[in-house]
């Protein structure tokens, strides 16, 4: 067995069958034609087939190449320099990246640690919107790497009271927790500023696609008009991601074994003394260790072929960000762990060709 790169929040179990079967049979041919999806009313297959699984119209439906393109268009088109953005302390770092790109001023609001998790505080995100009326603000749900997601009622009461703001709701983690889609058209008719920014890198496993797409609400006219797409879109990735659609079960099926493992995880780590984990409804788990063990334990996981990622964003330098991985990973970074952080080899249940690969 090679390394295991838990340090990306890739889905390690791979996309559904079918997606595979779509490159299999691939018309070559198509790869030197545009798309002709607009001669039959609509813009593409893909986002036909999500706007009738979303009841939301098609127009307001947007393909992009990632969520992070999309997340870069809604920041560029709404957010001049010097403008304000509103954005979680401890996030995903592109998000203060996207701020500088176009020379916006950014403020945090933090992820409160309250109970052994972390959670949204509604009242410091309406006081800073009251403060700096920012012209955009970004929510994570769940949050990468805090792995806590907002509540609707939480979320309903921040939208109206930030009616101002465009809001950018970030779902790219959306589906491991085993959530349905019926928020969205509630959360766009009260909020029609707001833009849900969804994936085909996460849940369905398809990162290396760079495909994701966003559901607009009616007053964000503007980004629908900048993300047009003229001559069509990825005609051979949205075949891939369809297929991914269709095998519901698969991906059910897989996102049950990783919340298995991450209660694994949690139960684990929480018998480790000086290791703190947080509970996740992401397909990732943060776990806080003592600080002055890094070098240790990084080292020690690499000896087992184990990477994951050592945080060092401000306030989580002592947090290490693991991702769910399928079930033999895990079982083999769990064992890599504990016997690193705890300095006693459980080797009863290391297969041989974990041994090996040592
Ligand atoms: C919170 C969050 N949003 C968006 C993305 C972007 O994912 P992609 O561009 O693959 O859709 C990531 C990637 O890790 C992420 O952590």
């Amino acid at each position: 067995m090679g390394l295991i790169y838990l340090d990306r929040n890739e889905n390690q179990y791979g996309p559904a069958p079918a997606c595979y079967q779509v490159l299999r049979e691939a018309n070559l041919e198509q790869l030197s034609l545009y798309s002709r999806a607009y001669a039959t009313g609509k813009k593409s297959d893909l986002s036909d087939r999500l706007s009738a699984d979303l009841g939301i119209p098609e127009s307001r439906v947007l393909l992009s190449y990632g969520s992070e393109d999309m997340l870069k268009q809604a920041v560029h088109c709404y957010l001049q320099k010097g403008e304000t953005i509103l954005l979680p302390h401890q996030s995903w770092w592109y998000y203060k990246s996207v701020a500088k790109e176009v020379f916006g001023t950014e403020i945090h609001y933090s992820m409160k640690e309250r109970g052994g998790l972390f959670v949204y505080d509604l009242q410091e995100i309406i006081d800073q919107y009251d403060r700096h009326h920012p012209q955009v603000i970004l929510i994570a749900s769940p949050n990468n790497p805090t792995g806590n997601s907002i509540g609707m009622d939480t979320l309903h009461r921040l939208v109206e009271h930030c009616a101002l703001s465009v809001i950018v709701l970030d779902e790219a983690y959306f589906g491991f927790g085993g959530d349905g889609n019926g928020h969205i058209k509630t959360l766009l008719d009260a909020h029609p500023r707001m833009v849900i920014l969804r994936t085909f890198s996460k849940y369905f496993a398809l990162a290396g696609l760079r495909i994701g797409y966003s559901i607009v609400g009616r007053e964000l006219e503007q980004l629908v008009a900048f993300s047009a797409r003229y001559l069509g879109y990825n005609q051979l990735s949205e075949k891939i991601a369809l297929a991914a659609l269709d095998d519901p079960a698969y991906y059910a099926r897989i996102a049950q074994a990783m919340r298995e493992d991450t209660e694994m995880y949690f139960q684990e780590f929480s018998l480790i003394e000086g290791f703190t984990p947080f509970p996740s409804e992401a397909n990732f788990m943060l776990v806080r260790y003592p600080r002055l063990r890094k070098k240790e334990l990084k080292a020690g996981l690499e000896g087992y072929g184990v990477v994951v990622k050592f945080l060092d964003d401000p306030g989580l330098e002592d947090c290490i960000r693991i991702t769910i991985g399928t079930k033999e990973q895990n079982v083999r970074v769990m064992e890599a762990f504990r016997e690193v952080a705890t300095g006693v080899p459980h080797l009863s249940t290391v297969t041989p060709e974990i041994s090996q690969a040592r």
